[in-house]
């Protein structure tokens, strides 16, 4: 058993999923906060709701709608995640997981997966996107991860390798759409804490000097699920705000909703680039 979640609840889910849909998607999406209305770019789509889904983790929070979009995108069949559950909201990790590795059972072999992050790296600006090349899993080395419990031997190994975790070939093709597409693209490195609070000034400065780029509450334990069952996963944050490390400037909430309105233009000609760029 591994934690709550067991390949039987992931064969129900995934069989339900095909029967409320024809679509066949070999492309899954997780989409951040205020990043959902990229689901709207979807053609011919079909629509499940969380709650119509038995098992599945439902969001409660706002700029997450809770359903699942699957159809096509630039003659690719996907199927998005409009909206995602965060550990902070009270699931296991596992829980977390399960989406991901019902996305496997469908036949997903490539994960596109966003999120909202605040930017360590001073650098950075509201509205910025950055490529993913790798994440610190700090909540990991808390003690914390989606494959806690006996392994689902049927899905993945035991130990499984986290080299090239975001994968090398579409981080290429993402530079390469971010240039044709004249977006601004910055890289860098994520790392995931559990939030719901956001970081005193000391954490930020911490984060720092551990080499983060960008800090969020999501996205590493859907990458780690992913990479357990050999899916091959493109990782984009919307940089939704400046942390807060001189400690004179609150974050909050209604700012990184705000952000999306920015970001979401330009993740949707990323992500369309991508999709026609990997053919
Ligand atoms: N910290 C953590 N998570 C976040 C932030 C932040 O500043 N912005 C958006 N998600």
């Amino acid at each position: 058993m591994t934690d709550h979640v067991h390949i039987e609840q992931f064969k129900e889910i995934s069989d339900l999923i095909e029967r409320k849909s024809a679509h066949r998607p070999k492309i899954g999406m997780i989409l951040g906060s205020g990043l959902g209305l990229l689901a709207d770019e979807i053609d011919d789509a079909d629509y499940v709701k969380y709650s119509q889904i038995p098992h599945w983790p439902e969001s409660t929070v706002e700029g997450h709608s809770g359903q699942l979009v699957i159809g096509n995108l630039e003659g690719q069949s996907v199927v998005v995640m409009q909206g995602r559950a965060h550990y902070y909201e009270g699931y296991s990790m596992a829980q977390i997981g399960l989406p991901v590795r019902v996305m496997k059972l469908l036949g997903v072999e490539t994960l596109f997966v966003t999120n909202a992050a605040g930017g360590v790296n001073p650098e950075f600006e509201p509205g910025d996107l950055m490529l993913i090349t790798d994440h610190i899993n700090l909540i990991g080395m808390g003690g914390l991860s989606p494959l806690r419990g006996q392994n689902i031997d049927s899905m993945g190994p035991r130990f499984p390798d986290m080299m090239n975790a975001y994968n090398d070939v579409l981080r290429d093709i993402a530079v390469q759409t971010s240039i044709e597409m004249d977006i601004g693209l910055r890289q860098g490195i994520y790392v995931s804490l559990a939030g719901p609070n956001f970081e005193t000034p000391a954490d930020l400065r911490f984060l720092q000097v551990i080499g983060a780029d960008a800090v969020g509450m999501s996205t590493v334990p859907e990458v780690i699920v992913a990479r357990h069952s050999g899916i091959r996963v493109l990782g984009v944050s919307g940089i939704s705000n400046k942390a807060n490390l001189d400690g004179n400037t609150p974050t909050s909430h209604e700012e990184v909703i705000e952000a999306g309105r920015v970001i979401v233009p330009k993740l949707v000609t990323m992500i369309r680039g991508v999709l026609r760029n990997i053919g």
